[in-house]
């Protein structure tokens, strides 16, 4: 009954603690494309292939139901996958629905045309392909009418974290944050679109300050993970067995990950 969890390198780590502390019982297999990462600077045709590739593994151990903790891949690939790839039999979530629900007011699933919501600035920081890919402004104008969304592409923030250079990761945030500000003096609400920005996520509400409300994602998936497997159970696959699986060095990315989380993670290569 596993499910699978995908992202470029370690951050989709946030999302599979949370859905952890949400569901004890779930067996999770999490698979980091550290080979390959960051995607964030990476042509859309490259992120899809890479996805791809990624989901099938995840698949081969037993996983019908994936998550891409990623929301580079969740971006520029997801809705390609779903239109051009996927068999009947399997599912493919991405991380930027069950956030714009959360921002605008929704319940999970919440499909009603778009309506004005209380929130009217946001700020988005993710990196360069989300950015580009205008991806959550398009799912956002599906659900809320007269939103302004300010976007930060964040170019060196993931390659710092998966490098474990905190210091840099931190001064890099603190960067970016001012140039949003100089362009949004005051947004009411800033969304972390990228799945390994929680580990600085102190450093963006210490940036931004305190008025400003800081989504992130994690909390968020975890919940919406719970409520689309009470309406479809039968997603659950194959797998009983939690592992961590890395296309990159399983020494080196299991170093890195239990740097950043805190405790130990161990894992094997893919
Ligand atoms: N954690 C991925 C995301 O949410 C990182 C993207 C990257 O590899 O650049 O976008």
């Amino acid at each position: 009954m596993a499910v699978g969890v995908f992202d470029s390198g370690i951050g989709g780590l946030t999302v599979l603690d949370a859905i952890t502390r949400r569901l004890p019982d779930l067996p999770l297999v999490y698979l980091g494309d550290n080979a390959h990462a960051p995607y964030g600077v990476r042509t859309h045709d490259d992120i899809f292939n890479l996805t791809c590739a990624a989901v099938e593994r995840l698949w081969a151990e037993g996983c019908d139901l994936v998550i891409l903790a990623c929301n580079t891949a969740s971006a520029a690939a997801l809705k390609r996958m779903q239109e051009t790839w996927l068999p009947s039999d399997k599912r493919v979530l991405g991380v930027f629905v069950p956030m714009i629900e959360a921002l605008t007011e929704r319940n999970w699933g919440d499909n009603s045309p778009p309506r004005e919501v209380a929130v009217k600035h946001v700020a988005l920081f993710a990196t360069p392909a989300t950015v580009a890919s205008r991806a959550f402004q398009r799912e956002l104008a599906y659900r809320a009418i007269g939103v302004d969304v300010e976007a930060q592409p964040c170019g060196g923030v993931v390659d710092a974290i998966e490098q474990g250079d905190e210091v840099l990761a931190e001064a890099l945030v603190r960067s970016h944050v001012e140039a949003l500000l100089r362009r949004m003096p005051r947004p009411q609400a800033a969304v972390l679109g990228c799945t390994h920005y929680p580990l600085m996520e102190s450093t963006f509400q210490d940036a931004l300050g305190d008025g400003v409300k800081v989504y992130s994602q994690a909390k968020l998936v975890a919940e919406s993970l719970a409520d689309y497997l009470t309406r479809r159970p039968e997603m659950l696959g194959a797998g009983t067995e939690s592992k961590f699986l890395t296309t990159g060095d399983p020494k080196a990315v299991s170093s890195k990950a239990t740097q950043f989380l805190r405790r130990r993670i161990t894992f094997e290569a893919a």
